[in-house]
């Protein structure tokens, strides 16, 4: 649940610093139309997921869960000339959608959309030898653990990978929660506080998606 000032203040910092944009509200819109889940990043967080890729001077990024690419349109803009980004989604449905709001954005040839368990399409990754500057962990919740590790290996030195829905309500503090989501995010936390292979911290998130967060770890 959204708090009507948290939702208030996001609208007031949208307009403020988020410029309107075309091809991401049609993207919003043509994944409604299609009865996707609302669950797309906020826009603020949208634009903040492009600044961490550009601050990177990310070539290549990641994105596990791409429901109607709308997180991808905005990682995606932040790639230089040759960069690319490969994103990965289960649902057909939702990628028909996703490719289409791709096109519309003019990144068909930037964007690499792979239908698919990640936890399937992953290894074809690793098999080419690919890697990234970015990752966005964005799928199920009770795999994250295992995305994590992925990211890991995928990663470049000096990489980033930013995991979401990571505070949920403030469940997360929950230990005897049953919630596979809950407990996926939970055994993520405690491998990350155990993992030497990275650097991290958790922000705490409120918004008009409500009360969440997210993970931010840079792989050494
Ligand atoms: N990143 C998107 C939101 C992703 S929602 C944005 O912010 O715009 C999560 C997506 O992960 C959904 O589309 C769901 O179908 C997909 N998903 C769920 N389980 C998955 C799995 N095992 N492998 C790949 N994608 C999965
Ligand atoms: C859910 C998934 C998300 O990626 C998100 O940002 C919000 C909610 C969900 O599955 O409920
Ligand atoms: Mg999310």
């Amino acid at each position: 649940m959204a708090d009507e000032r948290w939702t208030t203040v996001d609208q007031y910092i949208t307009e403020l610093v988020v410029q309107p944009d075309a091809v991401l509200d049609a993207a919003l819109e043509a994944s409604i139309a299609a009865g996707l889940p609302e669950i797309s990043v906020t826009p603020s967080h949208g634009k903040l997921l492009y600044l961490l890729a550009r601050i990177r001077h990310a070539g290549r990024i990641l994105e596990i869960g791409t429901l109607g690419a709308y997180s991808t349109i905005w990682l995606a803009r932040a790639l230089p000339a040759s960069g690319r980004l490969v994103t990965l989604e289960s649902d057909s449905s939702h990628a028909a959608v996703a490719r289409s709001n791709i096109a519309r954005a003019g990144l068909s040839d930037v964007v690499d959309l792979r239908v698919g368990l990640a936890l399937d399409t992953l290894p074809a990754l690793a098999a080419h030898g690919q890697r990234f500057d970015l990752t966005f962990i964005d799928a199920d919740k009770p795999n994250i653990p295992e995305y994590f590790e992925w990211a890991i290996s995928l990663s470049n030195p000096g990489g980033l990978i930013i995991v979401d829905n990571v505070v949920r309500d403030g469940a997360v503090v929950d230990a005897t929660s049953e919630d596979p989501s809950i407990r996926g995010v939970r055994r993520f936390n405690e491998l990350l506080a155990r993992d030497t292979r990275v650097t991290a911290t958790t922000i705490q998130t409120v918004g008009s998606k409500g009360y969440d967060g997210f993970t931010i770890a840079l792989v050494a």
